[in-house]
């Protein structure tokens, strides 16, 4: 049996992928988070009696714990998921960017590549690191063109200067020290239990309770959206084949304008939840983000061909899903915006641990 150790593995992406590997895999799963504001373990509730998972409350920067829960559950393989994500939160606050996302990443390299060259050869030939990161590294699109895995770095927020920090640091424990690592750069993700101070969450939820719906500037930035399973498959698929020391941009070839996002949503709203139609009534145009990337777009065609990757939703199919699950779920909806889900980690994880 495979021990796949997850790092960030309570948040939103990292929850979806242990969940996958549980339900879908033998493997075993460590989860490694901190349980920042962002991490939830109300989001793994439905595995974690599973024996074949194990959490461990560590941060990434503790060189010393890191080491432990590397030496005491023998990974063949690790992911890095865990960071600090929000790109408004790092406008106002940088120093936890730099040291989770920079700081951590290192420290966890650096344990890792010391956990790995003690590793006998068969299992030092098989362990690969896998770093997950995002398309904001390469910056900002006009109006046509893709961003490709040969696209020059420009990062231009604080989180996307971070995350290029760590690409680069992976980059170079590879060709420096020979760490078998693969990374991947995806685009925007949405989906069920993600954190409600992001763009589609937020809108859902706030149309929900009647409040307004904040749009940046004109709402004519582009994103380009994933839904956070298909993410999840193409995680496990590179992990599983992906060539040692490349690199794999992930997307779903579904560019939208906010404002085309949020009409959806308003749309899919009025037809499940008619209290309040039409929501789009709620759309509030507010001072847009400072360094506020204009389009993102992924050329996923790499890891399409080399992979043989396609995701299994339309941004349509994926929407719906979505908006559903947040009304279906008013439990989770309750812990997170009442800041419960903390508390509930205190009350039933230390508990049954016996701590
Ligand atoms: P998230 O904010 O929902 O979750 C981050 C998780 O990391 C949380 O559980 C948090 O508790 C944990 N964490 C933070 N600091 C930590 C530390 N010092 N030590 C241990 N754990 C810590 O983020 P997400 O949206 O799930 O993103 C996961 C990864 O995917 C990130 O690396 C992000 O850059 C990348 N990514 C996200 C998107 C997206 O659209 N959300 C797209 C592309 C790439
Ligand atoms: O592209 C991948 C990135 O996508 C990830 O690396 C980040 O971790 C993730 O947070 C996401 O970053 P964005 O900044 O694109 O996501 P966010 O949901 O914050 O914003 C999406 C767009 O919506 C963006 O153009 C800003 C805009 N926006 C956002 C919020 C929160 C609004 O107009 N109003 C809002 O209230």
């Amino acid at each position: 049996m495979q021990t796949i150790l997850i790092t960030g593995g309570a948040g939103f992406i990292g929850s979806a992928v242990v969940r996958q590997f549980i339900n879908e895999t033998q493997c075993k799963v460590v989860n490694v988070d901190k349980l920042t504001y962002a991490g939830n373990l109300q989001s793994l509730a439905s595995v974690s009696d599973n024996p074949r998972y194990v959490f461990e409350q560590v941060d990434i920067c503790d060189a010393a714990e890191v080491a432990r829960v590397l030496r005491e559950h023998q990974p063949d393989a690790v992911m890095h998921l865990a960071a600090e994500s929000h790109v408004d939160r790092s406008i106002s606050g940088p120093a936890d960017f730099i040291q989770t996302n920079i700081v951590g990443t290192y420290t966890l390299l650096e344990a890792t590549r010391s956990y790995w060259s003690g590793l006998d050869a068969p299992r030092r030939a098989a362990f690969r690191f896998h770093h997950i990161s995002t398309d904001e590294v390469y910056g900002s699109l006009g109006e046509s063109g893709f961003f490709t895995e040969e696209t020059a770095y420009e990062p231009n927020s604080p989180y996307s200067a971070s995350k290029a920090s760590s690409d680069h640091l992976v980059r170079a424990w590879h060709h420096t020290y020979g760490m078998p690592v693969v990374t991947t750069n995806c685009s925007n993700n949405y989906g069920p239990y993600h954190f409600p101070e992001k763009l589609i969450p937020l809108v859902i939820l706030n149309a929900v309770n009647g409040k307004p719906l904040p749009i940046y500037g004109k709402g004519d930035n582009i994103r380009d959206w994933l839904y956070v399973d298909d993410h999840a498959r193409a995680l496990r698929l590179v992990l599983e084949k992906g060539k040692l020391g490349e690199t794999y941009n992930i997307g779903g070839w579904n560019e939208k304008t906010n404002l085309e996002v949020v009409q959806s949503i308003c749309a899919i709203l009025d037809e499940l939840h008619p209290q309040g139609a039409p929501h789009n009534k709620l759309i509030t145009y507010v001072q847009d983000r400072p360094g506020h990337d204009r389009r993102y777009a992924i050329d996923a065609s790499k890891i399409a061909k080399d992979l043989d990757w396609k995701p299994q939703e339309t941004f349509e199919t994926g929407l719906r899903k979505t908006v559903e699950w947040y009304l279906a779920n008013t439990g989770w909806v309750h812990g997170v915006t009442s800041g419960d889900y903390q508390h509930w980690v205190e009350k039933n994880y230390a508990n049954r641990s016996g701590a």
